[in-house]
């Protein structure tokens, strides 16, 4: 529990363009799930709970809603190499429509093991969609299906994002500014 230093929050995305941008998005989901039998929605925790509930609450199609946990960063504000498994579906996917919602794709690795685990079960068809992209932050090939926004390499918390597990109950997206740095 190292002491986190003082920081301020600025706006980056507000909530209004991100709810508008998911109305935009779960129409693109719903013309590419359109003949599903039901749609496995697959949270990564804790990052995507904000994201799912929006963009589940939007998609006009039958659903079923499922976690996975793995985690990359631990408390630190530059990830680690490895990604564990903490918590697996609750729900067989083999031969199932999945959707993976992540909250945000930075080095990819999280993104990258994930799909590799999923895909190992023979899921029907296996998509993926984040809210946020930091594509110069990336070191493994791994793009989603759907980004919400492209962002730069600034650190982000709220609508599920944490520095140091706070902050994930902002409405919008801000940047951080550590006070004392340029
Ligand atoms: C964060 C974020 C993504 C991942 C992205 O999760 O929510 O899941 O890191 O980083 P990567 O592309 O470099 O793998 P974190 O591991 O911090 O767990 P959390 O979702 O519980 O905050
Ligand atoms: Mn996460
Ligand atoms: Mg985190």
């Amino acid at each position: 529990n190292d002491p986190i230093p003082n920081y301020t929050i600025e706006e980056m995305i507000s909530a209004k363009s991100i709810a508008a941008r998911i109305e935009a998005l779960a129409r693109e989901i719903e013309e590419r799930f359109a003949d599903t039998e039901k749609l496995v929605v697959v949270g990564l925790l804790r990052g995507s709970f904000v994201f799912i509930a929006d963009l589940a609450r939007e998609l006009r199609l039958p659903v079923e809603i499922d976690f996975l946990e793995a985690s990359s960063y631990g408390n630190a504000m530059t990830s680690s190499r490895e990604v564990r498994l903490l918590k697996d579906l609750s729900s067989e996917i083999s031969g199932r429509d999945v959707l993976v919602v992540e909250d945000i794709v930075d080095t990819g690795r999280t993104l990258k093991s994930v799909l590799g685990l999923l895909q190992s079960r023979k899921p029907a068809r296996l998509e993926t969609i984040a809210l946020l992209d930091k594509p110069s932050r990336r070191e493994v090939d791994i793009t989603a299906t759907w980004i919400g926004f492209e962002i730069p390499d600034a650190f982000v918390v709220g609508y599920g994002i944490d520095y140091a597990q706070r902050d994930r109950n902002l409405p919008f997206i801000g940047k951080v500014r550590i006070e004392g740095d340029a």
